[in-house]
């Protein structure tokens, strides 16, 4: 048996309970793995609150995208994109289903080695988040002499968005609350805090214009201000406002209908975001770690909009 979450109702968190459930040995090219830590992303709230629909055949309903752990058993066949999967391996799992959990099986392939010098919060907020914002730089060409404008820089999307960003050789500014000013400094970008007036703060920090723009929040601002400043629409993209995105015919990413989901975009980035990673040139910022009994708490602060980096559960 194994201690899991699920969203017995469709509602708040308080519809959120810990349970025990069988583990299955694992079948073909599956493994099983203890889990050590499980990160939390806005989707799994999401997932139970009604944004996607509330059909009752889906409950009681797992949670988690990505959790980090030690495989403890292995089907015939286990392979992941990095080869051979083996009892005793560390390892990330993205993109899994039912992720929130002490123990799970999970086909292999889902499966990428754990660089040894990140700890297992660390690592299981490395890939959602990276996989994402290497979709977002890749959807709009981001690349040196660039000077792209990320929305929402100090979540959990946009501290890898600024990375990446820089690493390809982009100048980078990052919208935050002035609070986050120094970390978004830290990581690489010329903050600018949000709300009125944005446009002109952005305009004065990028004297030669901006050719990029990331919305990873999803306000009307963000959408305003990158189409007021980024002259060619296909490198507007948004992760967080399908709607808005799609009329006005900008680069929507992700699972909503009509959106881009780059699946093969993001399967792949996962070795890269790995090795950058263990090279110490991609950092995942933990900004709190829960217990696996306090989820409901930790989809508070998820909620709440302000998180500066990722959240994990520990079960
Ligand atoms: N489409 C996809 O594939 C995809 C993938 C991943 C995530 N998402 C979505 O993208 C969004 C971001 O995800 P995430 O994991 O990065 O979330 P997150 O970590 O919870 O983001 C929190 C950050 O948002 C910032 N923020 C809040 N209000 C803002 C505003 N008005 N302007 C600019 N920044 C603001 C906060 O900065 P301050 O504290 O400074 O206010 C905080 O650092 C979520 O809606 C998520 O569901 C979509």
């Amino acid at each position: 048996m194994s201690r899991v979450v699920v969203a017995t109702a469709y509602g708040g968190p308080e519809v959120l309970a810990v349970t025990d459930e069988p583990v299955a040995a694992p079948g073909p090219g599956e493994a099983r793995i203890k889990v050590r830590a499980c990160g939390v992303n806005p989707v799994d709230y999401k997932m139970y609150s009604g944004s996607f629909g509330s059909d009752p055949s889906r409950l009681p309903l797992r949670l988690g995208l990505e959790s980090a752990g030690e495989v403890v058993a292995v089907g015939p066949g286990a392979a992941g994109p990095a080869g051979p999967v083996a009892v005793g391996d560390e390892v990330i799992a993205y993109r899994i289903a039912g992720g929130y959990a002490a123990e799970l099986v999970v086909p292999a392939q889902s499966l990428v080695p754990k660089p040894a010098n990140l700890g297992w919060a660390e690592a299981s907020g490395l890939m959602l988040a990276g996989a994402t914002a290497w979709h977002a730089l890749t959807a709009t060409a981001v690349a040196a002499g660039d000077t792209v404008l990320i929305h929402g820089a100090a979540g959990g999307v946009g501290l890898m968005a600024i990375q990446l960003a820089a690493a390809r050789g982009a100048t980078v500014i990052g919208t935050a609350s002035p609070a986050r000013h120094d970390l978004l400094r830290e990581f690489g970008a010329i903050p600018v805090a949000y709300g009125d007036g944005l446009a002109d703060r952005v305009t004065a920090a990028a004297p030669n214009g901006v050719t990029a723009a990331l919305d990873l929040v999803g306000t009307d601002e963000a959408i305003d201000v990158s189409l007021a400043l980024v002259p060619d629409r296909q490198r507007i993209a948004t992760i967080a406002a399908a709607g808005r995105g799609l009329e006005l015919g900008i680069r929507v990413l992700g699972g909503a209908p009509g959106a881009d989901p780059g699946t093969e975009i993001r399967e792949a980035a996962r070795i890269q975001l790995a090795a950058l990673a263990g090279q110490g040139r991609l950092r995942v910022l933990v900004a709190r770690t829960f217990p696996l009994e306090d989820v409901a708490d930790a989809h508070r602060l998820s909620m709440g909009g302000h998180v500066a980096g990722k959240i994990a559960l520990i079960p």
